[in-house]
């Protein structure tokens, strides 16, 4: 693994983008795995400004997100395909047909997680995965216990993860309890990671995560086996580490 060290989350969304950028310049028909949650939001939005600049071209880029809220519409605001719109899609010049994220509106969890596997396989994979950090390990949606082995599953989110989330929605009660998310085993096909990680709330999972045992119990510490990852993360979310970086 990889650290780089960011000043603070503008450094850190400045550093994403130019790796994310590279990743498009170098491979204009790239599959780029995306996140959503708040850390990836400066990212996105560097990417537009050097989109709007002439820098950029995702003309020929797919996307394939993490996750969505099982039973939300693509045009609920709290779905992740509203938050991928609203920060990326609608802003710059990628083919919408070419965005993929699982199918939040189908109730039948075989079928749409049968179905989203099947995309990310006729894809041709993941060439560069973007990965936020949960405050209990998680990555997508892959609360902790959850089998390493698992490609898209349909997971009940933990009390904790509700409670993180709910600053989204109107009230706890309107946090959906399921969702639907790619799994470890799509996560660690991926050819290259870029994990972003911002703020003090973090620092003790980055250690526990990065530099602890490879447990189901910490989701992301799987990410210690890959041979591909860079974690950018803020000088707060690296402040209990800096006897190990
Ligand atoms: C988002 C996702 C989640 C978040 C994580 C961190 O698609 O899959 O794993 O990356 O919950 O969220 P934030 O960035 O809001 O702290």
């Amino acid at each position: 693994m990889k650290f780089y060290k960011a000043k603070d989350y503008n450094d850190m969304s400045r550093k994403a983008a130019n790796i994310i950028s590279a990743q498009v310049i170098m491979k204009p028909d790239c599959v780029l795995g995306l996140a959503t949650g708040s850390t990836p939001i400066g990212t996105y939005k560097q990417l537009v400004e050097w989109y709007n600049k002439g820098d950029l071209d995702f003309s020929k880029v797919t996307t394939v997100n993490l996750d969505e809220y099982k039973g939300l519409p693509k045009d609920n605001e709290q779905s992740y395909y509203y938050f991928m719109n609203e920060n990326l899609f609608s802003k710059v010049n990628i083919d919408k047909s070419r965005t993929f994220l699982p199918d939040g509106t189908e109730a039948d969890s075989d079928k749409a997680c049968k179905k989203y596997n099947e995309i990310i396989h006729s894809v041709g994979g993941v060439d560069l995965q973007l990965l936020g950090l949960g405050h209990n390990g998680h990555i997508g949606f892959n609360e902790p216990g959850i089998a390493f082995e698992k490609e898209t599953h349909c997971v009940t989110l933990s009390e904790r993860t509700i409670k993180a989330n709910m600053r989204f929605f109107l009230s706890e009660n309107d946090v959906p309890r399921q969702a639907y998310t790619m799994g470890i085993k799509t996560i660690m096909s991926a050819h290259k990671i870029l994990v972003l990680i911002s703020g003090e709330d973090k620092a003790d999972i980055v250690r526990e995560a990065f530099f602890g045992p490879i447990t189901p119990q910490v989701t992301a510490s799987i990410l210690q086996l890959h041979n591909d990852v860079s974690v950018v993360a803020d000088e707060a979310a690296l402040s209990k580490c800096t006897d190990l970086i």
